[in-house]
């Protein structure tokens, strides 16, 4: 059987085409939300999928507490936003239905639990949809052991390299498949400008950049030399080069890791050592994430939706902290610190008095008991 190698390569065609566009907006991009000057600014709340609406729950309860005033004024409004649900959106065969997203685009802020993504077919994930529609394009994770002397922030970049056309690969059944990965001059310029200006506010003197450049030779070596070109601009910051396979192990590795600070990498070498770096931290459940952009930002827990935990009857035992590190973050970009403290001071000390400590299992307290003893310290 002959292949039609014409129709793949019109396919590839009409990809390029698009990244050429997407380049285009950013590069024209000038939305911004200033929330100093912001009357009014609308937190909208998913549960999602899985554990996450009862996680999201407890989250909801701690923030309307932690904002009672600001919503009595009208100054904050919390919105539950609906529907985006597995069921839903496969009955719409969208990974984020249009009504969902309109929605979505209403709020300033989002507060996001986990959503399921399915594996293999074509339906995207909701998360990637929404860091694209929404152009948050700073995955940002940070993960902290004092104990350790690890205060360690990941700057991941969050809306191209490998996932940008994720869902657009194509194949030849029996032969091949091919994935595609995209990073642009504008893309990289920006996450780099984010880890470099976070570094620079927060005293940080270390970035490390994190790639695959010996192999990725075009992508990652891009990403590469335009964040060493965006760090020539901050005199007192150090850039280390590192790959990430090194960079994997140095994490564990007790000698050295306590000397990173800041980290900004691509999208899919982001994710897989936050996972790992959380882990060092406690657990994936323990750890928080941003996604940031110059008009929406999107705070989630940085796991899943812990379908095996559901199946097993354990969904009230989920561990809220993610998601409530999330909300912390999220205080924090709205220009809440003071009230983002209060709830690290009180997670700090449902912590330190070890009365509700939640393990995930039967043995442990439950979310809801967690919530209610966090409420209590609000
Ligand atoms: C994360 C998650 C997501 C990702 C999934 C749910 C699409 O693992 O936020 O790290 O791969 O980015
Ligand atoms: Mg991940």
């Amino acid at each position: 059987m002959s292949i039609n190698i014409e129709s793949y390569v019109s396919h590839f065609r009409a990809l390029l085409e698009a990244q050429l566009d997407r380049v285009e907006k950013m590069e024209n991009n000038a939305e911004r939300t200033d929330f100093a000057t912001k009357e009014k600014i609308v937190i909208g709340v998913i549960g999602g999928d899985g554990i996450g609406p009862i996680i999201v729950d407890e989250a909801r309860r701690v923030a309307s507490k932690l904002l009672a005033k600001e919503i009595e004024s009208g100054k904050i409004e919390i919105r539950e936003i609906e529907g985006l649900t597995i069921e839903n959106r496969l009955e719409k065969n969208q990974p984020v239905p249009t009504d969902v997203l309109a929605a979505i685009k209403e709020c300033d802020v989002l507060l996001k639990g986990p959503t399921t993504t399915p594996k293999g077919g074509t339906m995207e994930s909701a998360n990637v949809t929404l860091r694209r529609e929404l152009d948050l394009y700073a995955n940002v994770r940070p993960v902290c052991v004092p104990e350790k002397n690890i205060d360690w922030i990941f700057y991941r970049e969050n809306t191209e390299g490998e996932y940008v056309l994720g869902s657009k690969g194509f194949e030849i059944p029996d032969k091949l498949a091919f994935d595609f990965k995209v990073t642009t001059n504008a893309g990289t310029r920006r996450i780099a400008r984010a880890a470099f200006e976070y570094a620079k506010a927060n005293g940080k003197t270390n970035v490390s950049i994190v790639t695959k450049a010996n192999i990725m030779k075009k992508t990652d070596g891009k990403f590469s030399l335009i964040c060493n070109e965006i760090a020539s601009e901050y005199p007192g910051i150090t850039a280390e080069e590192w790959y990430i396979d090194i960079m994997a192990a140095n994490l564990v590795n007790e000698d050295i890791r306590s000397k990173f600070q800041v980290f900004v990498l691509p999208n899919l070498y982001g994710d897989i050592i936050t996972d790992e770096a959380a882990q060092i931290q406690g657990g994936v459940g323990t750890a928080g994430s941003a996604n940031i952009g110059d008009k929406y930002a999107m705070f989630e827990a940085i796991h899943g939706t812990a379908p095996r935990m559901i199946e097993e009857g354990l969904g009230d035992y989920a561990n809220p902290q993610s998601i409530l590190k999330a909300l912390a973050m999220l205080l924090r970009h709205i220009g809440m610190g003071d009230k983002a403290q209060i709830l690290d001071d009180a997670m700090a000390k449902v912590d330190a008095e070890g009365k509700v400590v939640v393990t995930g299992t039967k043995d442990g307290s439950t979310c809801r008991e967690y919530g209610d003893c966090l409420v209590s310290l609000i």
